[in-house]
């Protein structure tokens, strides 16, 4: 560092601090408080989005509103623009070159475009800002996404199931001790996950809780129109995870592993990331990690203990789990939908969209298509198509950790039933307060 940055760092500092607050009203206005009162207004228009992500009832039991949205056809016109419940217009539009995952900022008025500007904090950016791979467009998401993918090949994954099991068999043995009723989100479907992706970036295992708590706060900025209270929560959480990644960082370049963030800090200068584009990639990495599977998790042991006769059959045939996890991927989707901006006036599905338009696609929904899967409400483990869902999206942001995801399902519930054949719900799961994410935040289980 010169005198000259030693000299001039305090002001900066200084004003930054001071400047907080409002940056983070500004940011929340922009990002939340303003589709808030557009989402509120729609609802009570009876606006799909907007009962979607403002009515607690439908966020329990969104299939009711999927089916009528459904009915209206392919695409419908929304508060927050065009949704969709099709399966194929999801398959095209989430393929299509014409589409992006970038929010159309460029296009917004200049108040907004400031406002953005203004409201941006490098130390408390969450998932679902850029340069976050998850909402960058190429060539930037090309850079990033290169640059972990061979972590994540079905070779590396393979490698790692021993790992896995054993991850999985360490936390059974724990619970073998537990009587009576035991959260099973808490001893082994929030666990195994955060473990699992600890070990493959190289982060330390003791600092779970910790993440496990950032990130249960985090995941609510996936929903557009958080209250302020959650915002800013939400966004102590990601200060929180960013300082812990700076750190981390910081003791990896002075003592490199061989693990996948060692190699990211340890780059090339041609190939280098900035400090926020390596942060933006390690804390997605972390956090779609372990905020997913926990959901898979709990969502299979809910539906199997509804449909018991399945339960024992994948006990008597183990290998039956592969095609269960993707029934459970497809029935009760982890991730219920995601958002494309048209890159040029397109038509879908006859409907003209406009360039600048923020598609929804309701993933949830389109994994209950019928023109696809032949009675879609049922559940059932052997349903021959049951991996054409979209659970893990398509195109160019295919979950990267979609074989992770797979193998965290198949080892953890295949595991589990072995442990634990009589396994049962013992009162009523709660869900977790998410829109985008749909999971169990407490599942209470009697184990014997
Ligand atoms: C059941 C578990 C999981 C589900 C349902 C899931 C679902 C998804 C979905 C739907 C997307 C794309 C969103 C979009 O198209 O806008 C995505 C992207 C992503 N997922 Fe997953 N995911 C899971 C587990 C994981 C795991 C274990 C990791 C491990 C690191 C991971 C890492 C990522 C990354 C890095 C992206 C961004 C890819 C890109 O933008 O190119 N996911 N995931």
């Amino acid at each position: 560092m010169t005198t000259d940055t030693v000299a001039t760092a305090p002001r900066p500092v200084v004003r930054a601090a001071a400047l907080r607050p409002a940056r983070t009203a500004v940011r929340w206005a922009v990002r939340h408080g303003l589709p808030a009162a557009y989402l509120s207004g729609g609802a009570r228009r009876g606006d799909p989005l907007g009962r979607l992500l403002r009515d607690p009832a439908v966020r329990e039991e969104p299939w009711p509103l999927y089916e009528e949205l459904r009915a209206r056809g392919a695409v419908v016109p929304g508060s927050l623009g065009p949704v969709t419940t099709s399966h194929a217009v999801a398959s095209e539009v989430l393929r299509s070159e014409s589409f992006g995952s970038a929010l159309p900022l460029d296009r917004a008025p200049r108040w907004m475009q400031w406002a953005f500007r203004f409201g941006d904090q490098p130390e408390a950016t969450g998932v679902a800002e850029p340069p976050s791979m998850l909402v960058v467009d190429p060539p930037d998401h090309t850079r990033f996404r290169r640059l972990v993918s061979k972590a994540f090949t079905p070779r590396a994954i393979t490698a790692f199931e021993p790992a896995v099991q054993q991850t999985a068999d360490h936390l059974l043995d724990r619970l073998e001790r537990s009587t009576g009723v035991v959260d099973l989100v808490d001893a082994y479907a929030a666990q195994l996950p955060v473990l699992v992706i600890a070990d493959l970036l190289g982060v330390p295992r003791e600092r779970r809780e910790d993440f496990l708590r950032w990130g249960a706060a985090a995941a609510a900025t996936l929903d557009p129109g958080l209250s302020f209270r959650r915002y800013v929560s939400a966004e102590r959480a990601l200060r929180a995870m960013n300082a812990f990644l700076a750190e981390h960082f910081a003791r990896l370049r002075r003592h490199p592993g061989d693990d996948l963030v060692s190699r990211l800090v340890g780059l090339p200068e041609e190939e280098a990331l900035t400090e926020r584009e390596l942060h933006a990639t390690v804390l997605l990495l972390l956090g779609a990690g372990f905020e997913t599977t926990v959901n898979l998790l709990g969502n299979a042991v809910v539906l199997l203990d509804a449909h018991r006769d399945q339960w024992e059959s994948l006990i008597a045939d183990p290998p039956g789990w592969d095609g269960a996890v993707e029934e459970v991927l497809r029935h009760d989707s982890p991730v219920q939908l995601t958002g494309r901006t048209a890159g040029a006036d397109v038509v879908i599905a006859g409907q003209p969209v406009r360039a600048g338009s923020r598609m929804v696609v309701l993933l949830g929904a389109a994994n209950r298509d019928p023109e696809v899967f032949p009675d879609p409400a049922r559940f059932d483990v052997t349903r021959p198509n049951a991996r054409d869902h979209l659970a893990f999206s398509a195109g160019i942001h295919y979950c990267l950790g979609a074989g992770l995801a797979r193998l965290e399902g198949v080892i953890g519930l295949r595991r589990l039933s072995e442990r634990f054949p009589e396994l049962r719900v013992s009162g009523r799961p709660e869900r977790r307060d998410l829109r985008t994410l749909r999971g169990f935040e407490r599942l209470p289980v009697r184990l014997r």
